[in-house]
């Protein structure tokens, strides 16, 4: 793709991890709107839970994750007591709907003690129908990793580990603040597969500061001698204006737009050469994978945590800042910790804004969210769920690929397809569809 077309196409656009995007959630939306559309999903809706740890005891300077510096396990250990106090009130709500996923995010969660791990556990096994099948994932920071939580890990039914590695190269990891060895990685991968985890991903990062061309291929290479199931490759999003701690990274050692590209091309060639199958824009799976079986069956989804094959009615999010999706809308938990802690402590609820679909954002949240997962957008389909009210986003789409001049979409019968060049700027072809994006484009980290 000439450079040009590149550096144009990398205006700022949202992730659409959700659409309406995080930003648009006000504070109308409460406890008691979260609870009563709790008390609305069929008995046999699918619960999928997200539990957030905002706790990390070393920070990377790239970090764009709501999460503190802690050098004591006090916090954490203060904190569980909020987590247990509102899993046991939403776990009441909830009754006996299955839980099919349970996901441990942060922060890093491998800051939890085996203990801990054990009980937080036992609490959501009482608190919620979790079936036998249920999905359950982890992301671990291997800088915290000892035996003892391997052990737990695995014990509390652990199926996925989601590890955090982001380039190999020394001086990159430097200007990360991120020092973290091949073997280290390599240990924690072993020592979850042994113990019967049948699933890792391995997190990888493009557009660092000091990273080439040749050092993203080089940790492409080293992820994939560790065979993960799963790999993400995601740009860095340098927003210091947001995340303070980013500007302890020099903007000039920065990549530019064309580098990031290149990176994440090479990067992305490595590991499609070694059978993983490109799922999404950021995402990669071996191709017996269910992400990669899901992508190819058009049941892909995206949500918060990015491309997920787990098919869930809601979304539950626990612990400060975690979003939750219910087929009404949007909530969200209270972002700064002490608060959220004291709210869920004193019973008073731990919500503090969300947003209530409009019959427009479900339209356009599942236009954007099929094009982001499957890179077309069938009218049939959309008129089949949608009826009438689909006609003024089908004519959106027809007009952008009668005018698109760049060659990232074009029409075939009753379908708007993204070209292969395209794929790369999927996000870009998903704006056009936002409502809301000429209010707020000034917030995002760039495309590619
Ligand atoms: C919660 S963090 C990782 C879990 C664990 N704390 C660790 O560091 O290994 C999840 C992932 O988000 C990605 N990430 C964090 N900050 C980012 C940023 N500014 N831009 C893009 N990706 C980012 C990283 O790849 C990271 O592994
Ligand atoms: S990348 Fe992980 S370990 Fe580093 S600060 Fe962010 S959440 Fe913490």
């Amino acid at each position: 793709m000439p450079n040009a077309l590149v550096a144009e196409l990398t205006t700022p656009v949202p992730r659409y991890t959700s659409y309406p995007t995080a930003p648009h959630f006000h504070a109308g939306i409460g406890q008691a709107q979260y609870e009563a559309w709790l008390a609305e999903l069929p008995a046999d809706a699918r619960i999928s839970l997200y539990l957030h740890l905002p706790f990390c005891d070393r920070l990377c300077w790239f970090c764009g994750c709501h999460t503190k510096q802690v050098n004591r396990y006090a916090p954490i250990a203060h904190y569980l007591q909020a987590l247990h106090a509102e899993i046991s009130r939403i776990g009441a709500l909830v009754g006996q709907r299955p839980v099919t996923a349970i996901h441990w995010g942060g922060g890093s969660p491998s800051m939890l003690a085996a203990a801990d791990i054990a009980s937080v556990t036992a609490l959501l096994r009482r608190s919620f129908n979790v079936t036998d099948t249920v999905e359950f994932s982890v992301e671990l920071d291997p800088s915290d990793m000892e035996p003892a939580k391997f052990d737990a890990w695995a014990a509390a039914g652990l199926t996925r580990a989601s590890i955090g590695v982001q380039d190999f190269d020394p001086q990159v990891q430097a200007a990360i603040n991120r020092l973290q060895s091949f073997d280290q990685t390599r240990t924690v991968v072993e020592a979850m597969r042994s113990r019967g985890v049948a699933s890792i991903n391995i997190d990888m990062l493009y557009g660092l500061p000091h990273q080439t061309v040749a050092g993203a291929i080089d940790t492409a290479r080293q992820v994939v001698s560790l065979q993960p199931e799963r790999i993400a490759l995601f740009g860095y999003a340098h927003v210091p204006w947001i995340k303070k701690h980013q500007s302890m990274i020099d903007d000039k050692v920065l990549p530019d737009s064309q580098q990031r590209f290149a990176q994440a091309t090479a990067a992305a060639d490595v590991l499609r050469a070694a059978g993983y199958v490109n799922i999404g824009f950021d995402h990669f799976a071996l191709p017996h994978d269910a992400m990669a079986l899901a992508a190819a069956a058009g049941t892909l989804q995206r949500n918060f945590q990015g491309y997920t094959v787990d098919e869930h009615d809601a979304l539950i999010g626990l612990g400060a800042s975690a979003i939750g999706r219910l087929p009404q809308g949007y909530v969200q938990n209270i972002v700064a910790t002490g608060e959220y802690e004291r709210h869920a402590l004193a019973g008073t609820g731990t919500v503090a804004r969300g947003l209530a679909f409009t019959a427009d954002d479900k339209l356009r949240g599942h236009a954007i969210e099929r094009l982001m997962c499957d890179f077309r957008l069938s009218f049939a389909e959309l008129r089949q769920r949608f009826g009438a009210a689909a006609e003024p986003v089908i004519c959106e789409a027809v007009t952008f690929a009668m005018e698109d001049t760049k060659g990232l979409a074009t029409l075939q019968p009753g379908t708007l397809v993204i070209t292969d060049a395209g794929r790369p700027f999927v996000r870009t072809v998903a704006a056009t569809f936002d409502a809301y994006l000429a209010q707020d484009s000034a917030r995002y980290s760039k495309a590619i």
